[in-house]
C-alpha cells in the first residue's frame, strides 16, 4: 500500500513538474527523452503487474479434471473501480505530459536564430539571415536556439535530425518549421525521411554546431568571399548550391542529365531531331524553361529554376570554363 501511495505521489507531483521544470531554458529534445523514460518505466511496471499474476493465476486455477466447473463470479465493485480509476489517472497524466512536450516543440523562443531550408531532388539549400547560402550543411552557433523554416521546391521531403528528436515535412508551396537547442559543439547527421525518388537515400545534411567565436568568424569569412567572388566563382557556387551536380557531371560522365563538360557551344541534338548549338541563349532557356527543347535521350525531369539574370549569367560563365 505504501508503495502504491509513493507511486501516486510521484505521478501527481513528479510527472507534470518535469514538464514545467525547464521554464528557464526549454529544451524539447531533453523533455522528449524525459517523457520517454517515464513512459518506459510506467509501461514496464504495467506489463509486469499484469503479466506475472496472469501467468500465476492461469496455472493456479487451471482446469484439473475433465468435468471440473469454474466458480460462478458476478463482479467485484472495488476491483472494477480500481482497474478503471488507475488507468484513467495514468492515461490522463501521460496525456498532459505529452501535450506539454508537444507545446515545447511548437513554441519557438523569441531569440531563435532563423535559417531557411529548401529541399529539392536531391539536396538541401540553406539560407542564413546574413545572406549566406550553403548546400547540405547547416551551421549554427551553440549559444542560441535555432529555428528552421522549411519548404520544398519540387516534391514532398522531410527533414529529420535524430539527435534533436525533430522531424518536419518539407512541402512545396508551404513553409513549415521546427526548432532545437544546439546544446553542445559538434556535428550531427540529418536525413530526408520521405521517399522522394532515386536520390532519396543520399539526401543527407550535416548540422554543424560551432562555438560563438567560430560561428562569427565563419559568417564574416563567407561574407567576404561572397563580396569578392568573380562571376565564374559565383556560377560555380550556384551550380553546387542548386544541386545541378546531382544530374549533370562536370567530367563527361553520363548521368540523368547531359554532362556540363564542354557544354558551351556544343552541337546538341534535341528530342525532335533538330540540331542546335548550346549557346548562351539556349543555355538560358535550358535553365529557366527546361521542359522545352529537351536534349535527345534524356527525360524531362528537371524543374524550372527561378533565377535572376545575373545568376544565370554567372552560371553560364562558369559552364564556359568546363572544357
Ligand atoms: Cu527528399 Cu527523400
Amino acid at each position: 500500500m505504501k508503495k502504491i501511495l509513493l507511486l501516486f505521489a510521484f505521478l501527481f507531483l513528479g510527472v507534470p513538474s518535469l514538464a514545467l521544470a525547464q521554464a528557464g531554458k526549454v529544451d524539447p529534445a531533453k523533455s522528449w527523452t524525459d517523457a520517454f523514460n517515464i513512459y518506459f518505466v510506467i509501461i514496464t511496471a504495467i506489463f509486469i503487474i499484469v503479466t506475472i499474476p496472469l501467468i500465476y493465476l492461469s496455472l493456479k486455477y487451471r482446469r484439473k479434471h475433465e468435468d471440473q466447473e469454474g466458480a460462478d463470479i458476478h463482479g467485484n465493485v472495488p476491483l472494477e473501480v480500481l482497474w478503471t480509476v488507475v488507468p484513467l489517472i495514468l492515461v490522463t497524466l501521460m496525456g498532459v505530459q505529452t501535450w506539454s512536450v508537444y507545446n515545447q516543440f511548437r513554441d519557438v523562443p523569441k531569440d531563435a536564430y532563423e535559417i531557411n531550408v529548401e529541399g529539392f531532388m536531391w539536396g538541401w539549400n540553406v539560407k542564413y539571415p546574413e545572406g549566406i547560402e550553403t548546400l547540405n550543411e547547416i551551421r549554427v552557433p551553440v549559444d542560441r536556439p535555432v529555428k528552421i523554416n522549411l519548404t520544398s521546391s519540387d516534391v514532398l521531403h522531410a527533414f529529420f535530425i535524430p539527435e534533436y528528436h525533430v522531424q518536419e515535412e518539407a512541402i512545396p508551396g508551404r513553409t513549415t518549421y521546427f526548432w532545437f537547442q544546439p546544446g553542445s559543439v559538434g556535428e550531427y547527421q540529418a536525413y530526408c525521411t520521405e521517399l522522394c525518388g532515386n536520390g532519396h537515400s543520399e539526401m543527407l545534411a550535416k548540422v554543424k554546431v560551432l562555438s560563438r567565436n567560430d560561428f562569427d568568424a565563419w559568417i564574416s569569412q563567407q561574407k567576404k568571399a561572397e563580396a569578392t567572388a568573380t562571376p565564374v566563382e559565383k556560377g560555380k557556387t550556384l551550380v553546387e548550391n542548386l544541386g545541378c551536380r546531382g544530374c549533370h557531371s562536370v567530367n563527361g560522365d553520363k548521368s540523368s542529365g547531359p554532362t556540363f563538360k564542354g557544354i558551351f557551344d556544343r552541337q546538341t541534338t534535341l528530342a525532335d531531331g533538330k540540331v542546335v548549338k548550346a549557346d548562351k541563349e539556349y543555355l538560358e532557356e535550358a535553365i529557366l524553361e527546361p521542359k522545352s527543347d529537351l536534349v535527345q535521350g534524356y527525360s524531362s525531369i528537371m524543374q524550372p529554376y527561378k533565377l535572376s539574370d545575373k545568376d544565370v549569367d554567372a552560371i553560364i560563365e562558369y559552364l564556359k570554363t568546363l572544357k
